[in-house]
């Protein structure tokens, strides 16, 4: 999915392609060396990942065309800013009319709208949110798919479900050639244009193995490919590149460098942010963020997280709620409240306002069945599917109950079109920078 609408390539300077759709521009990197003036391509992430045929294009966006417009023009009625501000604190009424103006806001000011309580001033928060979301972004949904292969896990992360600490789980691997199958179902079947390939950070396949798997998978499909493994090293991210991976997703989780140590034995904030950083470096987009309501854990630090994120020039925010998971030792701490993944997603949009691409996390639709309604008009505009066989999926607990599992992918599909539509949203992804 991520339903990439074509487009029109209308100059080529070195490796960036700049791209029209509906008249729009945009910018893509282009790694096609047959790449010419008026071809048509789908770019993904910023990348062109395939050209397509003139009269395909064609066909493909005259369907578009009329719903194209229909849902922008829907966004943008839901996305107005129909503010009634009586009885609203000053102060924030400052704050947010800044915000709405693009205008800079001090550390103080976005620490002022995590704290909020109230509905009425965490409705206006939202409101400005997504009104910014729609006036830099315009109303594409990006909607990647997650393949996790392997819910083995050789780490003692104290909240996580898959972890070393919890015995009763059932493990499954999935072999290199279900992963390579199940790609090309998700692509050429359903759509997909963009894929995580997750697991525990499970020894048992190699770098090598891991990049064979990638290769494999682009060989057959036009495909953008996050990879999600943990930490493979600077050596194994850089082989995976090579291999055509071109995407990092991998939480920081917090950056409060104590409660790092506490939850990650043996594991370092420092070498998690190298990994970040390397990444970028290398070109590949980056997918971080943290978890919010950790024990312990303050408004502060969640502002230090999304400030954070958006230091490590990243593609896109994933921030959600932890959740307690029975055979962990985090089992007896309660998840945080709703409105604090809100307000971070919120918070999120309005530190990045022109950028961030923000999702709403299973977990967060975990935590609230509306999650995905209410995330998409508080600043979020992007959503991740779950592909992984349902057999597999039900066992990678990293939580419990998890939001769609036991759903077809099919059903999956049905229900997120049904929710973007009513939202004015088409699941697309026009590339990363405005010409
Ligand atoms: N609650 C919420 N998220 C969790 N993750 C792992 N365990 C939990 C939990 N109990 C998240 C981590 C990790 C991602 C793959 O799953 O943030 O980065």
């Amino acid at each position: 999915m991520c339903y990439a609408i074509p487009g029109k390539v209308v100059t080529i300077d070195k490796k960036i392609a700049t791209v029209e759709y509906f008249g729009e521009a945009k910018q893509a990197i282009n790694e096609f060396d047959d790449l010419k003036v008026g071809d048509y391509i789908y770019a993904q992430g910023g990348y062109v990942i395939k050209q397509i045929p003139e009269a395909e294009a064609l066909s493909i966006l005259a369907t578009w065309k009329e719903t194209f417009f229909q849902l922008h023009e829907l966004d943008l009625r839901l996305s107005r800013m129909d503010l009634d501000k009586t009885g609203i604190d000053k102060k924030l009424a400052v704050i947010l009319d800044k915000a709405a103006e693009d205008l800079p806001l001090k550390e103080a000011d976005l620490l002022h709208l995590l704290n909020l309580e109230g509905d009425k001033e965490l409705e206006y928060l939202f409101k400005i949110a997504n009104f910014l979301r729609q006036k830099h972004l315009g109303n594409s949904c990006c909607v990647h798919g997650i393949i996790e292969f392997s819910n083995y896990c050789s780490q003692g992360c104290a909240y996580c479900g898959i972890s070393t600490h919890n015995k009763g789980i059932k493990r499954y691997r999935m072999t290199k050639q279900e992963i390579i199958d199940t790609a090309y179902e998700a692509i050429e079947k359903y759509g997909f244009k963009a894929l995580v390939l997750q697991s525990g950070e499970d020894p048992h396949y190699s770098v090598d193995d891991l990049a064979d798997i990638i290769r494999e998978i682009k060989n057959r499909s036009a495909v953008l490919i996050f990879i999600s493994f943990g930490e493979v090293g600077l050596a194994g991210l850089k082989k995976l590149y090579g291999a055509g991976a071109r995407g990092l997703l991998m939480r920081f989780e917090t950056t409060n460098p104590e409660l790092f140590a506490k939850l990650h034995p043996g594991r370092t904030i420092k070498t998690r942010l190298a990994h970040l950083e390397e990444a970028f470096k290398l070109g590949y987009l980056i997918i971080t963020g943290g978890l919010v309501g950790l024990p312990g854990q303050t408004k502060e630090d969640i502002l230090k997280d999304i400030l954070l994120t958006k230091k490590m020039n990243t593609e896109m925010y994933t921030f959600g709620p932890f959740l307690p998971h029975p055979n962990t030792p985090l089992k007896d701490a309660p998840p945080p409240p709703v409105r604090d993944v809100l307000k971070t997603l919120a918070v999120a949009r309005i530190a990045d306002a022109k950028n961030a691409k923000i999702v709403v996390t299973t977990g967060f639709e975990t935590l609230h069945p509306k999650a995905r309604e209410e995330g998409l008009v508080a600043g979020a505009n992007s959503v991740m599917l779950n592909v992984t066989p349902a057999k597999y999926s039900q066992n990678y607990t990293i939580y419990p109950d998890r939001a769609h599992s036991g759903e077809s992918l099919q059903e999956q599909i049905d229900e997120t079109l049904g929710i973007l539509r009513g939202l004015g949203r088409a699941p697309t992804d026009l590339g990363v920078t405005n010409a």
